[in-house]
């Protein structure tokens, strides 16, 4: 990959930088901002080159629609008083964009573009919206490594288009997953969490043949409740599920890997509303499942007493709720605790985000901004982003 800091002179040269800036936001208010943060060096690197940037990124997933509370409008707020220089936010249709009417104010530095993912043409990879991206600019700097797994028309298509840099970040996080590969021993657990099974049911498949357990927890674990015949009652799922499910557990009984999933759980009648600790039998009509239970935890703790690596993406409640956070807390926790005795990994916006809040971050051998894409690259899957940038 050619990085950012073989570029000779980039005074004045329009730059598109496509950023992860997914991070939680609750009521416009960002939670975590870690993977901002981190890529501060690579927006201060290139404005002190005199570049001037268009940054991409998306937040969430809005579906190819305009969705007002995922807007990066408080993405830009942030940055621009963390690196004391305006970034204007451009909310104009991209295919209306005209090239030499961008930085058309001379104070205009920093432009950010409104949620990629607002237009449906990002996930599909489309031509022609990686065409048109790539024309307001000159050079392109993909610095967002957490969603290089991504085949998306601004990680992947563009780099048809224009000449393809990587930024600092995303040489770090690679450098830092090599080194950690070569010191994972066995047994090894890996604890995932997260909202979707189906984005990461190949994931899982592709680590089941490198891993003694796997915990899968959070909203994913509700579809393999229900396939056990398991009331979930008013919880996530997903539908037709059922194969994919299957071939799993079959493939890690083949595999001698354990797939464990949580044994009790607490549910809520909202996701804003209080918590009750309930068996499966329990679980009335209008409970939503958003924590573990506390004999679940019990077993993890008893999982992780066994490792010698403990690789962790997606929390295990609904933690952005107090009422939901303990599971997620207490295993971090006792993972950190452990200290010297087990090497631990852990990724992905959200489990960063509950590390953070209780400022345990350094008691981890190593933190990762990725989360699917820290499991992909686990599993020794080449990245659409990176190749791309190749
Ligand atoms: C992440 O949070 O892992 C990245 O931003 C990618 O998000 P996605 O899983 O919605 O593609």
């Amino acid at each position: 990959m050619r990085s950012i800091e073989s570029l000779k002179s980039i005074e004045n040269k329009k730059i598109l930088l496509r950023l992860d800036l997914n991070v939680p936001i609750i009521d416009g208010k960002i939670v975590d901002t870690n993977r901002i943060d981190k890529i501060l060096p690579t927006i201060n690197y290139l404005l002190k080159k005199k570049a001037k940037l268009i940054i991409i990124s998306h937040v969430g997933r809005p579906n190819g629609k305009i969705v007002n509370d995922l807007s990066l409008a408080p993405i830009s707020k942030f940055i621009t008083e963390k690196i004391k220089k305006k970034v204007f936010l451009l909310k104009e249709d991209i295919f209306k964009i005209k090239k030499d009417e961008i930085f058309k104010n001379l104070d205009e530095k920093i432009i950010i573009l409104e949620n990629i993912r607002f237009y449906p043409h990002e996930e599909a990879n489309d031509d022609r919206f990686s065409k048109k991206l790539a024309s307001l600019g000159e050079i392109y700097v993909n610095d967002a490594f957490s969603c290089s797994h991504r085949e998306h028309a601004s990680v992947s298509k563009i780099t048809n288009y224009i000449p393809a840099y990587c930024g600092l970040q995303i040489n770090e996080e690679i450098n830092a997953l090599d080194k950690i590969t070569n010191k994972i021993k066995k047994p090894v657990t890996c604890i995932i969490g997260g909202s979707k099974i189906s984005t990461k049911i190949n994931v899982i498949k592709n680590l089941i043949p490198k891993f003694d357990n796997i915990i899968i927890v959070g909203a994913m674990a509700n579809n393999i409740f229900k396939y056990n015949g398991y009331s979930i009652g008013n919880s996530l799922y997903e539908l037709n599920l059922n194969n994919l499910i299957k071939d799993i557990f079959l493939f890690a009984n083949n595999n001698n890997c354990k797939i464990h999933i949580p044994i009790d759980i607490k549910v809520g009648k909202n996701f804003n509303g209080n918590s009750t600790e309930k068996e499966f039998k329990d679980i009335e009509d209008d409970d939503i499942i958003l924590d573990v239970g506390s004999k679940t935890l019990k077993e993890i703790k008893e999982i992780i007493d066994k490792s010698s690596t403990i690789l962790w993406n997606g929390p295990l409640g609904y933690f952005e709720n107090s009422n939901f956070s303990l599971g997620s807390l207490e295993i971090a926790k006792y993972i950190a605790d452990k200290g010297d005795k087990i090497f631990s990994v852990v990724g992905g916006g959200d489990t960063v985000a509950v590390i953070n809040s209780i400022k345990i971050k350094n008691k981890f051998d190593f933190v990762s901004t990725a989360g699917g894409a820290f499991l992909e690259y686990l599993e020794g899957k080449i990245l659409p982003g990176i190749k791309a940038l190749n």
